[in-house]
Order: structure tokens, then C-alpha cells, then sequence
């Protein structure tokens, strides 16, 4: 099948850029790899950010500081400037797709405070916003007849010269390998903090494929050292204890009773001072109890029910422990607005570092982000694929592609590639996770290039066709090990610390590396990393990258 405008990823940023692209007569198909209904979207749980009055150039001032302060010096102010002007518009269209945002009797939305927020700017569905949007745009998107492709895995684009021509995939219901011809591409898969299993609110399949993929057509990464830690994680299970749990008025407590931490500061620095608790023998806990029982039904509905069926832990009456946990990725391919040095592919949702979040992503910005540059990924997807026409898929791409799912199938092995993938999980969050320096890092580097040299040795050991679980594992284990390397040299080559970034041998923020940190991989196992400025080189560098605007 062919379609003129191809998305992968059905979060809400992928389902916004299909629907946008499907409003103009194009076919349009959204691939997944898994359960549409399980996206990392759709699990955000607290809320959307926006100034609801456009006219009030004060309120839009103080989104637009916020979320620039927050990114530490490293935000680029025009994405910022139309992701906070567009944030009406969007929670009208929203609203428009059958989304009800919480309101109070006079039918106002509701907003709710967010920590590094100044004023109360998060729009709300209970503590479900996430799924409650997710849900309205996969309605949407099959009313406009929308084709959904699940469970296929993107294994490489299809490029013809230096445009896209579509995707070559794996149907993972027979394992084998076809191909997507389409005008125009968006990919929108998600961040790669499931890298980080064991210690992340991510599904463990968020491990960076679409980076990879990227990474492979030559493209670069940018300010991928940049990973978020929520702070609050159910301590036993990684299930989201959603900030809006603070943002009501919930407080930590150490396992002395205390306070330590004003619970609305910015996440870095609370998931930092929980760590430090942590490392001084204190247990960490929400304590949410004096919000009482029907406040807590009322606003946060889905954590009391997970924390009951999870831990058995009734939060109105006891406290819930908690540890910080891998959350989101500000690091992605970099972009700029959307579109990207490959004519036709455009790269939109957490996997996009498109300048809003720099160093350090504020709360209730990343719905905001995907449905803003969902919606302009679309429609410049859509404007491509009015103006061009379908191009040639060089089937010499795909016969290695067929040929290396072969070697996987063929081969033997004693290796568990389960076993690797804990391992990784583990390796990351103690040697790159909340704090890092120049000795852990070199460590989790030679570590991360053993396991890889490992995971070219997988084989499947179960040979069938049908679904075969072991397959999709190694090739997504192979991508987030790939990765994995960019974000440690990334963290490696920044030697100061910034936002989300924490090296203990450089425990302060250098102007010096005011800087992004680009990445390319030169050749397989070969990455080239180089600083850009933030200011006019940025400025310089995007009037090369293809513009549809
Ligand atoms: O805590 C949360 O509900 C997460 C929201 C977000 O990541 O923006």
C-alpha cells in the first residue's frame, strides 16, 4: 500500500500530525508498534499547559519566561514564542475533538499549578489528561478514516537522493519486511527514557528506535545528555505519581517526618534533593493524606486506585514511598520546527529537540509540545505531499534489512537478550542518571560498548514467525544501546552542570557551555560530536534545513 503522508507514532503528537494531514484530501496512515492505547501520552497523567486568553500579553509573557527559564539558556525563544501562542488555539481544537477538560460551575477549565510554573496555567482531565486526549484523537482519526497500521516496527526510512520516499518496516505479525512508499513522513515515536528500565515511568519499549533509525540516514542528535527524572515513582513499581499529586498540595517527607523541599520547585532539583535523601539512609514518601478522601477521589483518581492495586497502599490514609525515576527525554533529532535536513521527513513529539525544553523541561509542557508541533508537523507534511510526487525506494536499503532479520533468525545463541536488556537499564541509571561523572561515565561507556558488541551475537531462539517477541527485542536492544552511547558521550563531552544534567566533577553551570552538543554517527560504532551555539550559528545553521513555513 501506498500513502501520500506516513506518521509513525500514535501519541499525541503522531495522531495530532495525522489528522492535521488528513483534513486536506491525502491518504494518510499511522504506524505503530505496539498498542496505540499505550503510548507514552497517553500514560501522562497531570496536565496540559496553556494561557487560555491569548490577548493577555502578560500571562503569555510569563509562559514563555517560565518555560525559557527552565531550559536554562539553551530554549530557542521563536519555539518557545509559538508553542505558548498557540496553547489557546490547540486546548480549543482539543476541546473541539470531544476532549473535556475539567471546568469549574460556570464552566470555566480549570487550571491547575505545575512545579517552575509562576502562575496556575495546567488545564486538566482528573489525573488522566494524558489518556483522556489520546482516546479523543483516536476517534477522531478513525472517523476521518485514518489508516492504522499496528504492530509494525519501523526498521529504516527510504530515502531517494535527499528526499524521504517512505519506510521500510517489519510486520511483526509474520516477521517479514516490507515497505511504506509515501510522499511525505512524519515520525513521531517517542522519547527514550524506557532505556532506563527498572527505574522509568516509560513503557520499556520508549528506548529511542526512531533516533536510531535517524542516526542511520545520516541525521544528527542533539543535546542528548539532556534527561529528565521525575521525581515521584511509585519506589516499588515506576508507576507516575503524577506532579498534579503535589500541584493539590501533596508534600514529601523523608522517613523522619520532614519536609526538605519546596514540592513545587523545578524537577532537577527535587529529584536531586530526594536522591540526597536517599544517599543519607532516608526513605522518601508523598503524603497526601491531610488532602482527604473525597479531594483526593475527586482530583487524582487514577493514583489512588494504582496505588492501591499496586502496593496496597491507601494514599488518604498512609503515605506512598517513592523514589525519582526516568521520565522524559529532552534530547532528540535536531529539528527546526518540524522539518528537518531530509526533504519530507519531519520529526515532531519527544523525540523532536525542536528548542522548547533546552536543558530542563517544565511540567505540563510535553502534551502542549506534541499537540502544538503535531499539528505543524502535519500540515507540512501534507503541503509536501501536495506539491511532490511519490520517489523510487532503493531495494538495495531494504535487501539488508531483509537480510539482517534473517541472520537474526538464523544463527544460534546461548545469550539471553533479556538479561542485556536489564542489565543496560541498571548500568544507565546508576552510571548516567541523576548524578554523573567523568569515572562513571567512562565506565557506563565501556560497559554500554561491550553489551553492544554482545547484542550482534543474539540470535532468536524460538524460530517462529508469528509474533516472535525475541526478534523486536534484539532490534530494539541494538537501538538503545546505540543510544545509549550517544547520551553518554554527550553527558561526557558537557563538563559543567545544567538543567537536568548533574556532574558531580563539574557541579556548576558554565556559560561556557552555553552550547548545544550535536552528535552524528559516522559510521556504525562512530559518533562525531561537535558544540553549536545557541544563538546566531543556530540561526545561520537553520536557513540550510529544509523549510516548508
Ligand atoms: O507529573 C505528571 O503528571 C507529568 C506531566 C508531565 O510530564 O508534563
Amino acid at each position: 500500500m501506498i500513502y501520500d503522508v506516513v506518521v509513525v507514532g500514535g501519541g499525541i503528537a503522531g495522531l495530532m500530525a495525522a489528522i492535521e494531514a488528513k483534513k486536506v484530501d491525502n491518504s494518510v496512515a499511522v504506524i505503530t508498534k505496539g498498542n496505540i492505547f499505550k503510548s507514552n501520552s497517553a500514560m501522562a497523567s497531570g496536565g496540559i499547559n496553556a494561557v487560555l486568553d491569548k490577548d493577555n500579553i502578560t500571562q503569555l509573557n510569563s509562559h514563555i519566561n517560565d518555560t525559557f527559564n527552565s531550559s536554562k539558556g539553551l530554549g530557542d525563544i521563536k519555539s518557545i514564542n509559538y508553542m505558548c501562542k498557540s496553547a489557546s488555539d490547540i486546548i480549543a481544537k482539543l476541546q473541539d475533538y470531544g476532549v473535556e477538560f475539567d471546568k469549574d460551575k460556570e464552566g470555566n477549565i480549570l487550571q491547575r499549578p505545575f512545579g517552575g510554573g509562576s502562575v496556575n496555567r495546567t488545564c486538566y482531565v482528573g489525573d488522566k489528561t494524558g489518556f483522556a486526549i489520546t482516546q479523543a484523537l483516536i476517534k477522531k482519526a478513525k472517523e476521518l478514516g485514518i489508516t492504522f497500521l499496528v504492530n509494525t516496527y519501523v526498521l529504516n526510512l527510504a530515502r531517494y537522493k535527499t528526499s524521504v520516499s517512505g519506510v521500510v518496516c517489519l510486520r511483526r505479525s509474520d516477521s517479514s519486511v516490507l515497505v511504506y512508499p509515501a510522499k511525505s513522513v512524519v515520525l513521531a515515536g517517542g522519547g527514550y527514557a524506557g532505556i532506563f528500565r527498572g527505574n522509568s515511568t516509560n513503557a520499556q519499549d520508549y528506548t529511542g528506535d526512531l533516533l536510531a533509525v535517524c542516526l542511520r540516514a545520516g541525521m544528527i542528535l542533539k543535546d542528548m545528555e539532556f534527561l529528565q527524572f521525575h521525581p515521584t515513582g511509585i519506589a516499588k513499581t515506576n508507576y507516575l505519581v503524577t506532579e498534579a499529586a503535589r500541584g493539590e498540595g501533596g508534600y514529601l517527607v523523608n522517613s523522619d517526618g520532614q519536609r526538605f523541599i519546596n514540592e513545587l520547585e523545578t524537577r532537577d532539583k527535587i529529584a536531586k534533593a530526594i536522591l540526597e535523601q536517599q544517599q543519607n539512609d532516608k526513605e522518601v514518601f508523598i503524603d497526601l493524606r491531610h488532602l482527604g478522601l473525597e479531594k483526593i477521589q475527586e482530583k487524582l483518581p487514577s493514583l489512588f486506585n494504582a496505588a492501591y492495586n499496586q502496593v496496597g497502599i491507601d494514599i488518604s490514609k498512609e503515605l506512598l514511598k517513592i523514589k525519582p525515576v526516568a521520565h522524559y527525554s529532552m534530547g532528540g533529532v535536531d529539528t527546526n520546527m518540524g522539518a528537518t535536513n531530509i526533504k519530507g521527513l519531519y520529526v515532531c513529539g519527544e523525540m523532536a529537540a525542536n528548542g522548547v525544553h533546552g536543558a530542563n523541561r517544565l511540567g505540563g509542557n510535553s502534551l502542549l509540545e506534541g499537540t502544538v508541533f503535531g499539528v505543524l508537523a502535519g500540515i507540512k507534511a501534507s503541503k509536501h505531499a501536495q506539491y511532490n510526487d511519490f520517489l523510487p525506494i532503493d531495494y538495495n536499503d531494504v535487501i539488508k534489512d531483509i537480510q539482517n532479520i534473517d541472520k537474526i533468525f538464523d544463527g544460534e545463541t546461548s545469550k539471553n537478550f533479556n538479561a542485556i536488556r536489564i542489565s543496560l537499564g541498571k548500568a544507565m541509571f546508576k552510571k548516567v542518571g541523576i548524578i554523573r561523572s567523568k569515572t562513571s561515565l567512562i565506565k557506563a561507556f565501556d560497559y554500554i560498548k561491550y553489551l553492544r558488541r554482545e547484542s550482534y551475537s543474539l540470535h532468536c531462539i524460538n524460530k517462529e514467525k508469528r509474533n516472535n517477541v525475541e526478534l523486536i527485542s534484539i532490534l530494539e536492544l541494538r537501538n538503545a544501546l546505540e543510544i545509549s552511547e550517544a547520551i553518554i558521550l554527550a553527558a561526557k563531552k558537557r563538563k559543567e552542570s545544567r538543567g537536568a544534567h548533574f556532574r558531580e566533577d563539574y557541579a556548576k553551570e558554565d556559560t561556557k557551555y552555553e552550547k548545544h552538543i550535536l552528535i552524528k554517527e559516522i559510521q556504525k560504532g562512530f559518533f562525531r560530536l561537535r558544540h553549536e551555539d545557541n544563538s546566531i550559528l543556530t540561526k545561520i545553521r537553520n536557513l540550510f534545513i529544509n523549510r516548508m513555513d
